[in-house]
């Protein structure tokens, strides 16, 4: 998988081998007269040529019989073999995401049963491992193990060691074990190979061992990770039309890394979209991916206790909030860091404006020039970024203080804008802003945020705007450091979409995130229930979902009311089939789902019973 590969990918750029390992080989060399590191293979003292191969793909059970073929075959004159087997103890984590891909990969043989087709032989041959493993682990407390092989073949010429090295290549295709020639990291490889070389824990990393219970004949275990989307994608749906044949359909998010991944999924109430967003949030979460949800109605809380997401409440009674002074720490770009300081700055405008509704020019010019006060009160000094952290230990409230002093000063514009922020720093509307968030999503597959809706009640609507406001900046941030830092993909889920979008500045946020995310290896997945919200043109339209939708790849579309499907027929360029298939979906928990450039579908989810129930939960009331 392209993810996977990235992931490796990152760690075996040439030259890139580990200190330890090339400093014994530059030791054995020294005493050989020299060692030449080529691509695939080693050359010591002009006289002796390594090829290391490392074993990545294991035959169905791991006992000492399989190296049998290995060690039999007869190499030309003057090769020799050597085969190197490491064991080291592993622990098999039974958790929530193990026990979902089992559930779905049970799904998935029992509903080929039932439809009369033969299950794939690699699914029922994955469960009946995983059921063994299971067994022995879970209920005997059997140890299990993670066993590496390299073996390496070396010659008294180069031509003599391909020679060898494509007999041995063949040798373990016809014995179904799966080598690889190991480019660029053959120092690595080669110590491997020696009881005293043993590399570091990163060559293991990068090369995943074969789990092996005691009797080392068990079950494939990181292998039934593939069969349900290694190479296929993550699951989106069983074909479902009249004439569908039920099989089950996986994307390809990866396939194409430029293009948008976005997803806006339509329908009216009832009809499924949340659960196919959790359904979504769960492929993700099992493909690596970390994942942040904009939950206005706490639905989504029950599922993030039960994946080990952190829950962050920035609801309005919470008084919880991300600060507005908050620097966040260095990436490692140097573009990036160098902006940080304009964003806390932004932050604070942005602030400033939502809270007093609008800024003149004058209130503007104060706000900025309390900040430069409390930067130059922290020590803060701009062409300085070892300076700017001072700042995280300063809260918004000392930044109101700074204009209180302006006010005080009769600065221009300070003290009508001290006046209108004073009801939210020291009236009644102070307890909004009360615990900030010191938000560190480094370790959370999953971030929920539990944020309030801009409701129609006028000064709950300018906190909960600024809230949100931060909240998304803080999500944007981490999408970033997810792939400067780690190369990780991230995906950004808003439920209930229609009211997030009512607010002009998440509009605007997702409008960004819309049009730019997939730069930054990432996803938008939006759920509505008021289709007009996506055309900036029709009545109601935003300028957020209309970025979402000339910008998402995949559109789900379940049944729409009457009103909502015509906003569709006008808007949305969908031929006439597709909106008579859509009219006729209604409480059947189908959907179409349009992919761009490829056509149409019509799908259902088919998910286990145990995986509905995690979905069903709503609301805080049902909380455990
Ligand atoms: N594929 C499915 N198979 C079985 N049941 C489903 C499926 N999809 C949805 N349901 C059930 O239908 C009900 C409504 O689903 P869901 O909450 O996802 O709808 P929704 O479109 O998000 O509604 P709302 O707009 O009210 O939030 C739930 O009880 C859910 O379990
Ligand atoms: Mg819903």
């Amino acid at each position: 998988m392209f993810l996977k590969m990235l992931k490796r990918g990152k760690n075996m750029k040439p030259g890139a081998e580990s200190n330890s390992a090339s400093g014994l080989a530059d030791w054995v060399a020294e005493r050989a007269g020299g060692l030449e590191r080529k691509r695939t293979s080693l050359a010591v003292g002009g006289e002796v040529w390594h090829r290391t191969f490392v074993v990545h793909g294991w035959p169905q059970a791991v006992s000492p019989e399989w190296l049998r073929p290995l060690v039999r075959e007869p190499l030309p004159e003057g090769c020799s073999l050597r085969i190197a087997v490491h064991y080291r103890p592993a622990r098999v984590d039974w958790n929530w995401a193990t026990n979902m891909r089992v559930r779905r990969l049970e799904r998935s043989v029992q509903s080929a049963a039932e439809s009369g087709s033969p299950p794939s032989p690699d699914e029922v041959r994955a469960l009946e491992s995983i059921r063994i493993l299971q067994e022995k682990t879970l209920y005997h407390g059997a140890a299990v193990f993670d066993v590496w092989c390299v073996v390496t073949v070396s010659a008294a010429s180069p031509e003599a060691l391909e020679v060898a090295s494509s007999r041995l290549e063949k040798v373990c295709r016809n014995a179904r074990i799966a080598v690889s020639r190991a480019p660029y990291e053959q120092t690595d490889a080669f110590m491997a190979g020696w009881v005293v070389g043993v590399p570091d824990g990163e060559f293991f990393k990068r090369h995943p061992g074969r789990l092996a219970d005691e009797d080392s004949a068990a079950a494939l275990y990181p292998f039934t990770y593939g069969t349900l989307d290694d190479g296929t994608g993550i699951y989106i749906g069983n074909r479902a039309a009249d004439d569908g044949d039920g099989s089950f359909i996986f994307l390809d998010l990866e396939r194409d890394p430029e293009g948008n991944k976005n997803f806006v999924v339509l329908g009216a109430s009832g009809e499924g979209k949340s659960t196919f967003m959790k359904s979504l949030l769960t492929s993700l979460l099992l493909e690596e991916y970390q994942c942040f949800v904009f939950d206005v109605d706490g639905e989504y809380r029950f599922l993030c206790n039960q994946v080990g997401g952190l829950w962050v409440d920035h609801t309005l009674s919470s008084g919880r909030y991300v600060d507005p002074l908050r620097v966040p720490p260095p990436l490692g770009d140097p573009n990036e860091d160098a902006a940080r300081l304009d964003g806390v700055l932004n932050a604070v405008m942005r602030t400033a404006s939502l809270l007093a509704g609008g800024l003149s020019p004058a209130e503007a010019n104060a706000a900025d020039r309390a900040l430069m006060r409390l930067w130059e009160k922290c020590g803060v000094r701009r062409d300085d970024q070892g300076t700017w952290a001072r700042l995280n230990e300063r809260r918004v409230h000392d930044w109101y203080a700074q204009l209180k002093a302006l006010a005080n000063e009769g600065a221009p514009g300070a003290g009508s804008l001290a006046d209108k922020l004073w009801r939210f720093f020291e009236g009644a509307q102070s307890r909004m802003f009360a615990v900030p968030d010191d938000v560190d999503f480094g370790g959370s597959p999953l971030v929920v945020f539990h944020v309030a809706q801009t409701v129609n009640n006028e000064l709950e609507e300018h906190t909960a705007a600024v809230k949100m406001s931060l909240a998304l900046t803080s999500v944007w941030d981490a999408v970033r450091r997810n792939r400067i830092r780690g190369n990780r993909w991230s995906a950004v889920f808003c439920d209930e979409g229609q009211r997030l979008l009512l607010d002009p500045n998440a509009s605007r946020f997702v409008n960004t995130l819309a049009t730019t995310i997939r730069k930054w290896n990432g996803l938008l997945v939006l759920a509505t229930n008021k289709p007009s919200v996506l055309w900036a043109h029709a009545e109601g339209g935003t300028e957020g979902g209309s970025g979402l939708w000339s910008n998402s790849a995949y559109k789900v579309l379940f049944w729409l009311e009457d009103a909502d499907m015509m906003a569709v027929e006008k808007n949305a360029e969908l031929p006439a089939p597709v909106l008579s298939t859509i009219r006729k979906l209604r409480r059947t928990h189908r959907f179409v789902l349009r992919v761009l450039d490829k056509g149409f579908d019509v799908l259902k989810l088919s998910l286990p019973a145990e995986e509905l129930a995690l979905y069903k939960t709503r609301g805080l009331a049902e909380e455990r």
